[in-house]
């Protein structure tokens, strides 16, 4: 079906745009009462990710509401360690929790395969359907999966952590059984995208959310190279790296076989695009805070910020949007966005 607004598609695929589409990293879920209205009917957040028909409804929420440019399947990248034979618990203003981490090369041996894992999914692949009709052509559909490294982080922490210095030691007391970890999770997020893409995605967004953590070098061997892996297998559709903190990397990302880079508000976007050339597509980067701001001072920011990318840009958030984020911010972003125009 022909999209109605595909704008993030053409700047993805590096046509021209009157102006640059705009959604928000984690808009689904976190700000809108009508997803906390959804979410109290249900247990938990497990049985709202592996309920497709709540899953989807929550998913369309920010298009219906915001009016954002696409829209971000609600799910985890979490459920690939879930589906690979770790389960989590996701523990009310606690986070995830993992009560069987790994710690060996038993640990990863007792995993399944990545076909098995991807086959487990199954939940994902009939939301993204469901969400796919409902959406009826309006907007771009995005998928997602956590980079190998940053779910190795999880799977071996088994929590969240400020340093993840379990998941640090792991690389550099067990480097080979870190790679044999890391090409498991590799394949199985390989399948897992490419049923996503079968089931209707229209784009696909690799989040590396604790790339700053590891050392240039270490980047490099733990978790680039995994990254380029993913983007080599995935032909289908456009792939959108973001890697939180991994200014160092840009120049890598520039050569991989992905559309869009994303940038958090520690970039600098002249800088970046100097960086990576004219090839790609840049995504971000306002400061998620900006949005507690007077509406003044978010459209300040805001136009501010689309100057500096000068186009090939799909604005967003230079992270997640806070749960405690006003919706009144939120909507100045957007309308911000929204109303500018490209010089001709
Ligand atoms: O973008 C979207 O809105 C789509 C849905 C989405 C969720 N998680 C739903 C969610 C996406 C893209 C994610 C990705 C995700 N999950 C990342 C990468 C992005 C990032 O923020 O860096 C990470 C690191 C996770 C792991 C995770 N899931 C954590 C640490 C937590 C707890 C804290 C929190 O709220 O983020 C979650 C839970 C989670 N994932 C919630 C939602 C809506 C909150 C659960 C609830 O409603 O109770």
């Amino acid at each position: 079906m022909k999209l109605k607004n595909d704008l993030l598609l053409r700047v993805a695929n590096g046509q021209p745009v009157e102006r640059p589409p705009v959604w928000l990293m984690r808009q689904a879920g976190r700000i809108l009462p009508e997803y906390r209205a959804v979410r109290e009917k249900l247990r938990d957040f497990k049985e709202l990710v592996t309920t497709p028909e709540r899953a989807a409804e929550v998913t369309i929420q920010p298009v219906d509401i915001l009016g954002v440019d696409a829209a971000i399947i609600f799910s985890d990248i979490l459920v690939i360690p879930e589906a690979l034979g770790l389960d989590y618990l996701m523990e009310e203003k606690r986070g995830p929790a993992f009560p069987k981490t790994i710690q060996n090369q038993k640990d990863i041996d007792a995993l399944r395969s990545d076909e098995e894992a991807a086959t487990h999914l199954q939940y994902v692949y009939d939301a993204l359907e469901i969400t796919k009709r409902e959406l009826n052509g309006r907007v771009p559909l995005i998928g997602f999966c956590g980079a190998p490294w940053t779910l190795l982080a999880y799977m071996v922490e088994g929590s969240g952590s400020k340093t993840f210095s379990k998941a640090k030691k792991f690389l550099y007391t067990q480097p080979i059984e870190s790679h044999r970890l890391l090409q498991k999770i590799t394949d199985a997020s390989i399948a897992y995208l490419k049923r996503q893409i079968q089931s209707g995605v229209d784009l696909v967004q690799i989040f590396d959310s604790w790339a700053g953590i590891l050392s240039p070098a270490q980047y490099q061997e733990f978790s680039a190279k995994y990254i380029a892996q993913i983007c080599n297998a995935i032909t289908e559709a456009p792939i959108t790296i973001f890697a939180k903190g991994a200014w160092f990397a840009l120049e890598d990302f520039a050569q991989m076989n992905c559309n869009v880079i994303g940038l958090d508000w520690n970039m600098n976007p002249t800088e970046s695009r100097r960086r990576v050339g004219e090839d790609k597509a840049l995504q971000g980067n306002l400061d998620p805070c900006c949005l507690y701001a007077s509406t003044e001072q978010i459209r300040k920011e805001t136009n501010a910020m689309l100057q500096a990318f000068e186009g090939k840009h799909i604005a967003n958030l230079g992270h997640g949007v806070y749960p405690d984020t006003p919706l009144d911010g939120v909507r100045a972003f957007i309308d911000t966005v929204q109303a500018f125009h490209y010089e001709s």
